[in-house]
């Protein structure tokens, strides 16, 4: 059974009648088309489907869709302003984080609020904060050194981009 779901993604609000059982990647991907958002496992273990709800990173294949009413929920889709890339896009592309871009969404959401947090971690603080994330192309190195560029970034700003 439907019901109404008032929430806000990506800085919109959105009103949608959402099946009460829906999961809350089923409604990012297949009612607003955010694609972005990938499904990587039977749930739960790879985190390519992590996006942000209030800023804190969220497991979108376990989460209800219902259960996050109210809230304030960022896609990858969401981080790029008027055709620009975030710093951490900018910076997965330039350093090679991204190889097939399967679990790049993922990890760069987790990367987004740990930055947003934390804005000069360690190397161990950033493995820590993508532990959840699975990369099946195994780019680990790469991806550690695409979010030390990116913190880099901001300090060089002083602003985050
Ligand atoms: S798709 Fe959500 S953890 Fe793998
Ligand atoms: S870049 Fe292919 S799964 Fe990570």
């Amino acid at each position: 059974m439907k019901k109404l779901l008032t929430l806000t993604v990506n800085g919109r609000l959105r009103e949608d009648a959402v099946a009460e059982n829906a999961l809350l990647i089923d409604y990012l991907r297949d009612a607003l088309g955010l694609t972005g958002t990938k499904q990587g496992c039977d749930g739960g273990e790879c985190g390519a489907c992590t996006v942000l709800v209030d800023g804190e990173p969220r497991l979108a294949c376990s989460t209800l869709a219902h259960s996050v009413a109210g809230h304030h929920i960022e896609t990858i889709e969401g981080l790029s302003t008027e055709g620009n890339l975030s710093r951490l896009q900018r910076a997965f592309h330039e350093h090679l984080g991204a190889q097939c871009g399967f679990c790049t969404p993922g990890m760069i959401m987790a990367a987004e609020a740990l930055l947003r947090r934390n804005p000069q971690p360690s190397r161990d603080e950033i493995r820590a904060a993508l532990a959840g994330n699975l990369c099946r192309c195994t780019g680990y190195v790469k991806i550690l050194d695409s979010v030390e560029a990116a913190a880099r970034c901001e300090d060089a700003a002083g602003v985050a981009a």
